[in-house]
């Protein structure tokens, strides 16, 4: 009888998914805190039917070169931008990822990013802590409203949309760009689609919800900054490079826009001394946003489920190229 596939699993994940690796695999993990580097990870990957990579992992066809072998590439993650999907779909190599399962808790962090930069909470708290906090000031830490202002969303996806129901309940006037205009999507949550340059100059608030690919790299850039209110706030829940670090950085400072809350930079991590880090009117987290125990189990979980599925020669749950499975 044949010994179970070897797959290689590139962090510590949720037992959720390792649970279901372990029945039907042998795993071969990566247990430190930092990603491998490309050498580690080519030894790691070294004889494995199947690979649970994380978005820190870089998979392109040199890699998959190495590992003829290879069946599957199972990223836990929704955005698949560190694989080469054109390079592993001419190897035959499946690439899976884990949308549907982040969904609302991206939305809800994103929510929360654009409402703390908004009302500047982490200003606030560092206020207290600082023991600055000696009476109730009329001017005091002045803020931006959220209710009835205007929302601009940049990618109408899953996430976007979840974006556009909170937005609902703050009774905001929600616009959307998107290459593909979903009218049905729009009437469904009251959204009205705009050219990008339009979004930009009306919107009190611009929410970023785009996979990152060449045409979204750099997508605001110091132009599209300048188009904004400098009253807006920038939130990017998406892939750091969609923004152009370097006019973000100098249209916080010069007040082009007023405040930004970024779950992702570019790079990350950014050096602690970073402008982003240090400015008050930025608000940086460690791309946390799918960051919720329930939802890091199902990701785990799926991932598993995906890898599984294409060892069994059957089409996962969630796949980005499907077409190398059809044509076996
Ligand atoms: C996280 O950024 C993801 O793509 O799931």
């Amino acid at each position: 009888m044949a010994g179970k596939p070897l797959v290689a699993v590139t962090r510590i994940i949720p037992e959720a998914g390792l649970s279901v690796l372990r029945e039907r695999t042998e795993i071969r993990l990566w247990e430190e805190e930092m990603p491998p580097d490309p050498e580690e990870l080519g030894e790691l990957l070294t004889g494995a039917a199947g690979a649970l990579t994380l978005l820190t992992d870089v998979i392109d066809g040199a890699v998959l070169d190495r590992e003829p072998q290879l069946k599957v590439i199972s990223n836990f993650a929704v955005g698949y931008d560190n694989v080469d999907v054109e390079a592993a779909t001419e190897r035959g190599v499946a690439v899976c990822n884990t949308p549907g399962v982040l969904t609302e808790t991206t939305a809800d962090f994103a929510w929360t990013l654009m409402m703390a930069a908004a009302r500047r909470v982490v200003e606030s708290v560092e206020y207290v802590r600082a023991g600055q906090w000696k009476t109730w000031g009329p001017t005091l830490l002045l803020g931006r409203d959220i209710h009835g202002a205007t929302i601009g969303i940049v990618g109408f996806g899953r996430i976007g949309k979840e974006m556009a129901r909170r937005a609902r309940g703050f009774d905001m006037r929600i616009l959307a760009y998107d290459t593909h205009q979903d009218d049905e999507g729009a009437a469904e949550f009251g959204v009205e689609f705009r050219p990008l340059d339009d979004l930009l100059r009306e919107s009190d608030f611009v929410t970023l919800h785009v996979a990152l690919t060449p045409e979204t790299t750099h997508l605001i850039g110091a132009r599209e900054l300048g188009l904004m209110k400098p009253e807006a706030v920038l939130v990017n829940a998406s892939r750091g490079p969609v923004v152009d670090t370097a006019a973000l950085v100098a249209a916080l400072r010069d007040g082009e826009i007023w405040a930004a809350g970024l779950d992702v930079t570019d790079p990350e991590p950014l050096p602690p001394d970073h402008p982003l880090i240090t400015m008050p009117n930025a608000i940086v987290v460690p791309h946390t946003a799918s960051a919720t125990v329930a939802t890091r189990d199902n990701m785990a979980a799926l991932a598993a489920k995906n890898l599984l599925a294409v060892l069994d020669g059957e089409m996962p749950p969630e796949i980005v190229n499907p077409e190398v499975l059809k044509r076996q």
